[in-house]
C-alpha cells in the first residue's frame, strides 16, 4: 500500500479549499522578510477567504523558515471544507529544502484519513522531489493488530509539472515497497519468501523472474557456504530480467542485490549482540534492486536490465561454514574464509562473476550493506561508492545530490591488495582488515576480482541502508536507499 500524490487542476483557492488541510511554503529573506515564493496567488485567496494575514499569524510562531519547520493555523468558514492552514518552512527553496518540506508534510499526513493540498509548486525538478519526499514521509509500516498502517489519504499537488507528479508516483511506490522488504522481520522473510515477492513481479509483464535453487546453485560456492547454516529453506539466486522488444541494440545494466535476510555473523558471532539487532536490514540491497525492477515497465527506459538478488542467510548452526574452509566461487576462485561475518562479498562475488560471464552486462553494478567501515567516514548520509570509472562516478554523485540518495566516491587504493593474499587459496576474504584499517576499500577489492573488466561500480550501503530515528524523508528502520538513484540512472541512460 503507498500514499500516492494526485495532481490538482489549479491553485484556484476554491479547489485547494475543498482539501481539508492547505499547505503553502514560506521563506524568510536575510531581511527578515517572510514571503510565500511558490504559493503568493493562493496565499492572497485564503487571506481575504478568511479575513487573515497569514504573516501576522506565522510570526506569533517566531519561525526560522528552517525548510521543513511546520506550523498549523485552525480555520472555520461556513460551507468551505476545509480546516486547517499548514505554514511549512522552505529553506533556501533549494532542491534538498523541497525534500525537507514535502517530507514534513507527508510526516504530518502519515496514517490520517484527512486530504492534504500542497501549495508547494517549484522547478520541473523541485515539485519530482517535493512530491516524492510527501509520499516517502508518510511511509509506516508496523504488524500491530490494532493498529495497522490503514489505506492512505489523498495528497494533491499542482499540475503544473504533470509528468513530474507521475513519475514521484512511481518512484514512491518503489521505495515503499523496498521499506516493506527491509522492515518485514527475518522469521517471515525466509529466502523463499523473498523469491516469492520477486515471482510477483511477473504479472506486470515485460519482466520475467527465474528463481535458481538447490543443484541449481552448485556452482555458486560462496552462495552455498553462507547459506548452508540454514538448509530450509537454503539459499537461492532471483534473475529478474527487463527486456522489451528491440533491448538487444540498448545498453545493458546488471544490478546484484546482497539479499542476506539475516546476518547473525554465523560462527564468528556478531558482537556485541546489540550489533545484531538490525541485520533483518541485511537485504536492503537486494530489496532496492527489486523495487527499481518492480517500475521498470511503467518507466519504460530503452536500457536492458538484469538483475541478480543473492538471497541466503547467514545463520549459526552445526552446519555452518567455519573459518579456515576454503570454497570455490562462481568461476573457479578459491577463497579461504577468516571471518564467517564477511558473508556479504563472498555471495556477491558469485552475482558478479556469474555476471560477467553470461550476461555480458555494459555496466554491472552492485549494492549492498556490507561493512560497518563504510559508515565509519561517511556517516550515516552517504555510501560509500567505488568504481573506476571517473566519468560514471561525476555522474553517479550529481544524481545522489538531485535524488537524495547520496554518494561519495572512495578510492580502490590498490596498496591495500595486498591484504587479500592467502597462503592457501587464491584469495583471503576478510581482507586481514586490521592491516590497513579500512575494511569498506578493502571488501571493494575483493570484489572487484569477481567483475571481470566490466565497467563496475560497488555501493556500500551499510550506513544509509537503515535510519536509527524517524525523520526526516526517513523512517525507522529501513530507508528503501538507493533506489532513486538507480531508478535515475537507468532512466538516463536510455
Ligand atoms: N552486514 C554486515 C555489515 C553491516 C554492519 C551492515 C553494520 C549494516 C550495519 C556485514 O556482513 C558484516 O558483518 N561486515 C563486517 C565485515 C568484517 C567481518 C570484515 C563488518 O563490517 O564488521
Ligand atoms: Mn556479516
Ligand atoms: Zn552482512
Amino acid at each position: 500500500m503507498t500514499a500516492k500524490v494526485i495532481k490538482l487542476r489549479s491553485l484556484e483557492t476554491s479547489i485547494a479549499l475543498k482539501t481539508d488541510f492547505v499547505a503553502l511554503g514560506y521563506a524568510i529573506g536575510n531581511d527578515a522578510k517572510i514571503t510565500f515564493p511558490q504559493s503568493k496567488k493562493l496565499a492572497i485567496g485564503i487571506e481575504s477567504a478568511f479575513e487573515i494575514d497569514l504573516i501576522d499569524e506565522l510570526l506569533f510562531f517566531a519561525p526560522t523558515g528552517k525548510a521543513g519547520e511546520i506550523f498549523e493555523i485552525p480555520i472555520s468558514a461556513p460551507g468551505v471544507g476545509c480546516e486547517r492552514i499548514i505554514l511549512v518552512g522552505l529553506g533556501r527553496v533549494s532542491l534538498s529544502d523541497m525534500r525537507a518540506s514535502g517530507a514534513a508534510l507527508g510526516r504530518k499526513m502519515r496514517g490520517s484519513k484527512k486530504s492534504l493540498f500542497s501549495a508547494v509548486v517549484t522547478s520541473r525538478k523541485g515539485i519530482r522531489a517535493h512530491a516524492l519526499a510527501i509520499i516517502l514521509g508518510s511511509f509506516q509500516w508496523n504488524m500491530k493488530t490494532n493498529n495497522a498502517p490503514g489505506p492512505s489519504n489523498a495528497i494533491y499537488v499542482s499540475d503544473e509539472f504533470a509528468d513530474e507528479v507521475d513519475k514521484a508516483n512511481v518512484i514512491g511506490r518503489a521505495v515503499w515497497l523496498a521499506r516493506d522488504l527491509i522492515h518485514t522481520p527475518s522469521n517471515i522473510k525466509t529466502t523463499a519468501w523473498f523469491a516469492a515477492q520477486a515471482k510477483k513481479l511477473e504479472k506486470k509483464g515485460n519482466l520475467s523472474v527465474k528463481v535458481f535453487s538447490g543443484k541449481e546453485l552448485s556452482l555458486f560456492g560462496g552462495l552455498r557456504a553462507v547459506g548452508q547454516s540454514s538448509p530450509k529453506p537454503g539459499p537461492r539466486m532471483v534473475e529478474i530480467t527487463y527486456a522489451p522488444k528491440g533491448s538487444k541494440s540498448w545498453p545493458h545494466v546488471v544490478l546484484v542485490g546482497k539479499g542476506i535476510t539475516f546476518d547473525t555473523g554465523g560462527i564468528s558471532l556478531k558482537r556485541p549482540y546489540d550489533a545484531m539487532i538490525g541485520m533483518k536490514s541485511d537485504m536492503a540491497g537486494a530489496a532496492a534492486v527489486m523495487a527499481v525492477m518492480s517500475v521498470l515497465p511503467e518507466m519504460n527506459p530503452r536500457v536492458k536490465v538484469t538483475a541478480l538478488l543473492m538471497c541466503a542467510e547467514n545463520a549459526l548452526s552445526a552446519t555452518a561454514q567455519r573459518p579456515g574452509d576454503v570454497i570455490t566461487q562462481y568461476g573457479g576462485t578459491t577463497v579461504e574464509i577468516i571471518n564467517t561475518d564477511a558473508e556479504g562479498r563472498l555471495v556477491l562475488a558469485d552475482g558478479l562473476a556469474y555476471a560477467d560471464a553470461k550476461l555480458a552486462p555494459d555496466y554491472l553494478v552492485d549494492i549492498a550493506t556490507l561493512t560497518g567501515a563504510a559508515s565509519l567516514g561517511l556517516g550515516r548520509q552517504y555510501a560509500a561508492m567505488y568504481t573506476r570509472n571517473q566519468a560514471l562516478a561525476k555522474k553517479l554523485h550529481a544524481l545522489g545530490d538531485s535524488s537524495g540518495d547520496r554518494v561519495w566516491h572512495m578510492p580502490l587504493i590498490d596498496d591495500y591488495a595486498s591484504a587479500l593474499k592467502s597462503d592457501v587459496a587464491d584469495l583471503n576474504h576478510n581482507a586481514s582488515a586490521a592491516k590497513f584499517s579500512a575494511g569498506s576499500v578493502t571488501a571493494a577489492l575483493f570484489l572487484e576480482h569477481f567483475a571481470g573488466d566490466r565497467t563496475w561500480v560497488h555501493l556500500d550501503i551499510a550506513g544509509p541502508a537503515r535510519s536509527e530515528s524517524d525523520s526526516g524523508e526517513y523512517p525507522k528502520g529501513g530507508t528503501g536507499f538507493g533506489v532513486r538513484l538507480l531508478i535515475d540512472w537507468i532512466v538516463g541512460l536510455a
